[in-house]
């Protein structure tokens, strides 16, 4: 049976095509014999996508101003092939303990066990960094603002150490995201995107992007990809193209919405601090202003010292505000991470329980009105 190829047929649309793949055919004996070499770029398996993913890729790297993209089927995965693509045992790895939740459990309970020599450090080190370096750190993890905590680093004192001893950085600048702050700019050599969040924006699926410039980084971390197994479905590629349609609309609704919410939530009398890089008050407004070009639609508080029932009346009383831990999607949403969660923790700015609210599509003063009527719930229960 003749194959007859529907790229080469004459169709035109701006919606992108969902390529499936398992196979890759290819026209001649010396195409197939030689089908390695279309690598990192091109096509020789469905494990490394199809030209769905290459479109996504490409938009991606454009928006991080970067030349090359991979995307992978999580945040975390992307957070873990940036890890796996370049550490090996023996090295010693530096990792933020702002950095998202599951990178440090996977370093801690899988890395250390592979002889990998793991060290986390506080995400407020800046250019002190410098004192922990040794002949054998292969790289630097990390997050800013941490997304619980909300701690800035100061990214350009890092990578600048980084580069005296070359040593390899990463960057999970989801809450940022390339609208508000380029970290291949600025030094990184990898930046990760959560694409579950903003570029997504719709809560309904989960993704990851590692964006590069380094030519012989990116073979090595597309060849991670592959050998990990890690392809990302062609549908949620086509959903996250459709979600960069919106991305900087929504991301710039969503951060002025959220500068309203976090301003009216600090001047409250329950509330004890709001943890936002954005507000004057915050230790990382500086580094913020001076790094960064806007805010994304995620903050932190602490409650005033209060009965523990306090809490759970306040959650309990939100119509708007659905408990959930993601965040980045057209729906507001709050999370709750205990005060015992901060104790354990090696470098925290608070020993009290945090709460986390990511601000949606939703009329801002909607959202204050029910956090209004849902601080008044939380002093009753207070005593
Ligand atoms: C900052 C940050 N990075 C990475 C991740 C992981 O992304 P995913 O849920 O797609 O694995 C998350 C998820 O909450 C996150 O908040």
């Amino acid at each position: 049976m003749q194959y007859i190829d529907p790229a080469k047929q004459k169709f035109a649309s701006l919606s992108p095509a969902v390529w499936r793949a398992s196979t890759v055919v290819f026209d001649t004996f010396e195409e197939f014999a030689e089908r390695k070499q279309r690598q990192p770029d091109g096509y020789s398996y469905g494990i490394t996508g199809t030209p769905t993913a290459r479109e996504l890729e490409r938009r991606v790297a454009a928006l991080e101003n970067g030349r090359h993209c991979v995307v992978v089927p999580s945040g975390q995965a992307a957070l873990m092939v940036s890890v796996m693509a370049f550490v090996r045992g023996g090295d010693h790895l530096l990792i933020s303990d702002s950095c998202y939740g599951a990178l440090k459990t996977f370093a801690r309970s899988w890395l250390s066990q592979m002889g990998v020599d793991v060290e986390f450090y506080p995400p407020t080190i800046d250019g002190a960094i410098e004192t922990l370096i040794r002949p054998n750190t292969r790289m630097i993890c990390m997050e800013a603002p941490g997304t619980v905590t909300m701690e800035m680093q100061d990214v350009a004192a890092v990578t600048a150490v980084a580069k005296k001893y070359g040593v390899k950085t990463m960057l999970d600048n989801t809450w940022a995201s390339p609208l508000y702050f380029r970290p291949l700019d600025h030094g990184v050599d990898l930046s990760i995107e959560a694409a579950t969040k903003m570029f997504g924006g719709h809560s309904d699926l989960l993704m990851g992007t590692i964006s590069l410039n380094n030519a012989d980084d990116y073979a090595v971390l597309r060849e991670t990809q592959s050998i990990m197994g890690l392809n990302t479905s062609p549908e949620d590629c086509f959903l996250v193209l459709r979600g960069l349609e919106t991305f900087s609309l929504r991301m710039q609704h969503q951060s002025a919405s959220t500068r309203k919410v976090a301003d009216w939530l600090a001047a409250q009398p329950q509330i004890d601090s709001v943890l936002f890089p954005v507000l004057e008050s915050d230790p990382g407004h500086e580094i913020w202003k001076k790094q960064f070009s806007g805010n994304g639609c995620l903050f932190s508080f602490i409650f005033r010292p209060a009965k523990e029932q306090a809490i759970s009346a306040f959650f309990n009383a939100l119509n708007h505000f659905p408990i959930g831990a993601s965040w980045g999607g057209t729906h507001s949403l709050i999370a709750y991470y205990p005060a015992s969660q901060q104790q354990a923790r090696a470098f925290t700015p608070t020993q009290q329980a945090i709460i986390r609210i990511s601000i949606g599509l939703e009329d801002p003063e909607l959202l204050i009105a029910d956090l209004k009527q849902a601080l008044s719930a939380w002093q009753q229960a207070a005593g």
